[in-house]
């Protein structure tokens, strides 16, 4: 058994690697992500220094967070290597170019953040990489986050994936 599923569920999101200008792009899943700063806006997330993923961020540094809500989608992201196949072509990805950075985002998705990396902290077989959010976009979405959160995707672990309940409760003061 391993120690990281107590941590699990986890919101899944697919990172984007590359440079959309260079034509070179490549997505994977990605549950081991979390904000770190609001000001300056940071985030990070951990990538097994085995990912193709991993060589693309060091060569750019930069990467994208998309979050989508086709969980089919993104176990197939995450089984699949950018080393071997071309992702765009094979799952018939609808990508754009990112507003301020050259990193590949996909068209789909509910949200994303476009991120240059500041720091890369090694942590055992993975690579923590942290990232300066230059710019966001999210749809349906207001002051206290997605409108239709019960769609944004949770990995249990391996195979196994949910969503939250839409049942919304409200702690009392
Ligand atoms: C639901 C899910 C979550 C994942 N989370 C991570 C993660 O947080 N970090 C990581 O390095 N790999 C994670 N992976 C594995 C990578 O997505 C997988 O190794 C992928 O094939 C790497 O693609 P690439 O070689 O094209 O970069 C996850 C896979 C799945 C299915």
């Amino acid at each position: 058994m391993k120690f990281y599923r107590t941590l699990h569920p986890r919101p899944v999101v697919v990172i984007g690697s590359g440079d959309t200008e260079k034509g070179i792009i490549n997505f994977m899943a990605c549950a081991w992500i979390t904000p770190l700063s609001d000001e300056p806006p940071l985030l990070g997330f951990a990538c097994s220094k085995e990912n193709y993923t991993h060589g693309l961020i060091k060569e750019f540094s930069q990467f994208s967070v998309n979050i989508i809500e086709d969980c089919e989608l993104i176990f197939k992201l995450g089984s699949t290597s950018g080393s071997e196949i071309d992702k765009v072509r094979a799952f018939a990805l609808k990508v754009k170019g990112g507003n301020i950075l050259r990193v590949p985002l996909l068209e789909e998705a509910l949200a994303t953040l476009e991120c240059k990396v500041i720091k890369e902290v090694e942590v055992g077989d993975h690579t923590f990489f942290i990232g300066e959010v230059k710019n966001w976009e999210a749809t349906n979405f207001d002051e206290y986050g997605y409108k239709e959160f019960w769609r944004i995707p949770l990995h249990k672990g391996g195979r196994a994936f949910c969503y939250p309940s839409k049942k919304l409760f409200f702690i009392k003061k």
